[in-house]
């Protein structure tokens, strides 16, 4: 694995006069998988919609590729190619599943690619092929979640913020979209995940970041960090 494609120095976030986030280092090497930890409110969240330009640093650094982005606004980071799928989904209402795929491609330059992206995520995920038509809200939570994961695809990222990933999924469901998420990686797409279920975001990532109360606190190995005392006893229930 080569250079870092993100590299995030001691990053500080809050919003209006609160602070949330106040050191959080990390970075993702192109290629990889990293998983983001803690507990509810440690910032997880926040961190993820610093890295979109959502909200705006009070402190520390965002590079991608080489570049400093820390006053990149939303769209600059759609067009640099890194993007965020938020918690909760987001999908348009009123709007068709194929329409809000389509959304996800709005700010490409290479529309001739565009085409072949879309069977490409049907390929992944044939049931949105099947339910093209259908109003996107109105999907199963599954659905709608291969849906959110779907746009952002469209939007061809070289890096895939994921917040949230099986929130209020069944476990199979959980197991199709990790495959899913596999063979993106595998075709060359770096990936951040969000995860509450620890184990599962421990089996599918390289490595891993733990957070706590908007600090950085431990990061390893997916293993290291699956074998690490206090996050098993934290997040593990071991
Ligand atoms: N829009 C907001 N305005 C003010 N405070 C916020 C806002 N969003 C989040 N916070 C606060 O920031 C802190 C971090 O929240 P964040 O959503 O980033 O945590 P998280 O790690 O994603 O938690 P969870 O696992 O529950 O999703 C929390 O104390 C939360 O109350
Ligand atoms: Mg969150």
């Amino acid at each position: 694995m080569s250079a870092a494609l993100l590299e995030v120095e001691r990053l500080a976030v809050g919003y209006g006069d609160v602070q949330v986030v106040w050191d959080v280092s990390l970075s993702v090497k192109q290629g990889e998988v990293i998983a983001l930890i803690g507990s509810n409110g440690a910032g997880k969240s926040t961190v993820l919609r610093a890295l979109s330009g959502l909200l705006r640093p009070i402190g520390g650094t965002i590079a991608f590729d080489g570049e400093i982005v820390d006053t990149a606004s939303p769209p600059d980071f759609v067009r640099r190619r890194l993007i965020h799928v938020p918690e909760g989904r987001r999908l348009f209402a009123g709007l068709s599943v194929h329409d809000n795929l389509m959304l996800g491609a709005y700010a490409r330059s290479d529309r001739d690619n565009i085409a072949g992206d879309l069977e490409r995520v049907f390929d992944l995920f044939p049931r949105l092929r099947e339910r093209r038509r259908q109003e996107a809200v109105t999907l199963s939570g599954g659905e709608q979640q291969m849906c959110a994961i779907g746009r952002g695809l469209m939007a061809s990222p070289r890096l895939l913020l994921i917040d949230e990933l099986s929130l209020g999924l069944a476990p199979k469901l959980v197991d199709e979209l990790v495959e899913a998420l596999r063979k993106v990686n595998a075709d060359g797409t770096s990936l951040l995940v969000v995860e509450q279920d620890v184990a599962t975001a421990l089996e599918f990532a390289h490595r891993a970041y733990v957070i706590d109360q908007g600090r950085s606190v431990a990061t390893g190995t997916a293993s290291e960090i699956l074998h690490d005392p206090s996050v098993r006893a934290a997040y593990l229930g071991l």
